[in-house]
C-alpha cells in the first residue's frame, strides 16, 4: 500500500513559499495547503501565475484542492476532533521579524499539533529556533537554507530566476531526539525532491549554513538598504567596498569562528565574486526600504534583528572581538525600522 501523503502546510505565499508549495505538490508525495494573506483574494479568484526557469510558465496554479487542502486565509484552528487534519509539516516561508506582531510563533500556533508537527523554518538569520523551541517545546524545528530567487513581482505573480536550492538539517534540540529528529528532517529532503526539478540536501551543519550565508545578508544587504544603491553600484563606487562591506564581512568570519563555525578564508573574497558588477543585484532589505526611504510612502519591516542583531550580541557575549561596523549598521537598521513603525502607526 502507499504510503499516505505528507500533510504539509505552508504559510507565506511570496516568491520562496509559492515555488516551495508548487515543488511540493509535484513530488506527488505531499498534500499541500497554503496560507495566503495579501494575495488571498487575487489568488482564490485566478490562482498563481508562475514564471519560474525550472518550473516554466504555469498558469491559474493553486495549491491541491483535493480533500481538506484549500487555499487558506488564516491558520486553521486545529482541533482535536480533526485528528486527521492534523500537519506532518508546517514549512515557514514568511519573513522573520521578531520586533513586530504577530510573530511566527503566533501565527502558527493553531496548526501546530504537540509532539507530531515538524515546522522547517526557511528562514534567515541566527538563532530563529529558540523562540520556538520554547513555544512548542515538544516539535521538531527544522531549519531551511535557502539559496533562491524568487519574488512575487505582482500580486499573485511569481517570478523565479534562479534555480531552487534549499538546505535542510534539523535545529538540534537538546530534549528531543536526535534520531527523530534527524528523521523528520531526512523526510522532508525526500518529499522535496521527490519532483524531480530542485536541489535540495540534507545538510545537518546548520549553523555553517548560516553564518555562510550572513556574509551577505549582515553586509552588502544593509548596507544597500542604508545608502540606496544595489551589489554592483557599490563595487562601481569602491571607497565603501574597503570602508564598509569588506570589514563588515570580515567582522561575520570572526564572530562566526568565535561561535565555532570555520568558515574559510576565502569566504569574503567569494561572496564579492558571486555578485558581479553587471548584475546589480538588489538585496531583499534594499527592496523593502526603498519605497519608504526614496518615495516616502510606507514600506516594510525588515529582518534586521536576527540578521545583525543576534551577530552583535553573539560578540557581546565574548564571541570574537569587537563587531564597530556590524553595531553602526544594526544601529541605523534599528532607527530605520523604528521610521516604518513610525509611518505604518505601529507605535
Ligand atoms: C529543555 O527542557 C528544560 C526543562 O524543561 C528547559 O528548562 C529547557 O529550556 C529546554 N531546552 C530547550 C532548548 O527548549
Ligand atoms: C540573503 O542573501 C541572499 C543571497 O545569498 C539574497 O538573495 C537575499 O536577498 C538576502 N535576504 C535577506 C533577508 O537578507
Amino acid at each position: 500500500m502507499a504510503s499516505p501523503k505528507a500533510k504539509v502546510l505552508v504559510v507565506g505565499s511570496g516568491g520562496i513559499g509559492t515555488i516551495a508549495a508548487l515543488n511540493l505538490e509535484l513530488g506527488g508525495q505531499v498534500e499541500v495547503s497554503s496560507v495566503l494573506r495579501s494575495n488571498y483574494e487575487i489568488v482564490n479568484t485566478n490562482g498563481f501565475t508562475i514564471r519560474s526557469c525550472e518550473h516554466g510558465e504555469i498558469q491559474n496554479w493553486r495549491p491541491s484542492k483535493a480533500g481538506w487542502s484549500l487555499v487558506l486565509n488564516t491558520v486553521p484552528i486545529m482541533s482535536d476532533s480533526a485528528i486527521d487534519r492534523q500537519f506532518d509539516y508546517i514549512v515557514c516561508c514568511t519573513k522573520n521579524i521578531p520586533d513586530v506582531n504577530p510573530t511566527v510563533c503566533d501565527i502558527i500556533a493553531p496548526a501546530v499539533t504537540p509532539s507530531h508537527t515538524s515546522i522547517v523554518l526557511i528562514q534567515n538569520g541566527l538563532n530563529i529556533e529558540k523562540a520556538l523551541f520554547h513555544r512548542f517545546p515538544s516539535n521538531i524545528v527544522i531549519s531551511g537554507v535557502s539559496r533562491i530567487d524568487a519574488h512575487e513581482i505582482a500580486p499573485g505573480i511569481i517570478e523565479q530566476k534562479q534555480n531552487d536550492l534549499l538546505h535542510i538539517g534539523p535545529f538540534q534540540n537538546p530534549n528531543l531526539s536526535d534520531e527523530e529528529q534527524r528523521l523528520a528532517a531526512q523526510r522532508f529532503v525526500a518529499i522535496y525532491s521527490a519532483g524531480g526539478r530542485t536541489t535540495c540536501l540534507y545538510k545537518p551543519d546548520t549553523g555553517f549554513d548560516r553564518w555562510s550565508k550572513l556574509m551577505y545578508n549582515a553586509s552588502w544587504n544593509p548596507i544597500c538598504a542604508i545608502a540606496g544603491l544595489d551589489t554592483g553600484e557599490l563595487q562601481k563606487m569602491g571607497r565603501a567596498m574597503d570602508t564598509l562591506v569588506i570589514p563588515a564581512m570580515k567582522e561575520v568570519l570572526e564572530v562566526a569562528r568565535a561561535a565555532g563555525h570555520q568558515l574559510p578564508e576565502d569566504i569574503v573574497y567569494k561572496t564579492i565574486q558571486s555578485n558581479p558588477v553587471e548584475e546589480n543585484i538588489v538585496p531583499s532589505m534594499q527592496i523593502d526600504l526603498k519605497k519608504v526611504v526614496y518615495q516616502c510612502i510606507i514600506g516594510n519591516f525588515i529582518e534586521h534583528e536576527n540578521i545583525l542583531g543576534e551577530i552583535v550580541r553573539e560578540a557581546r557575549n565574548g564571541r570574537g572581538d569587537a563587531t564597530p561596523v556590524l553595531t553602526v549598521l544594526y544601529e541605523i537598521t534599528t532607527v530605520l525600522q523604528w521610521r516604518t513603525r513610525k509611518k505604518k502607526g505601529h507605535l
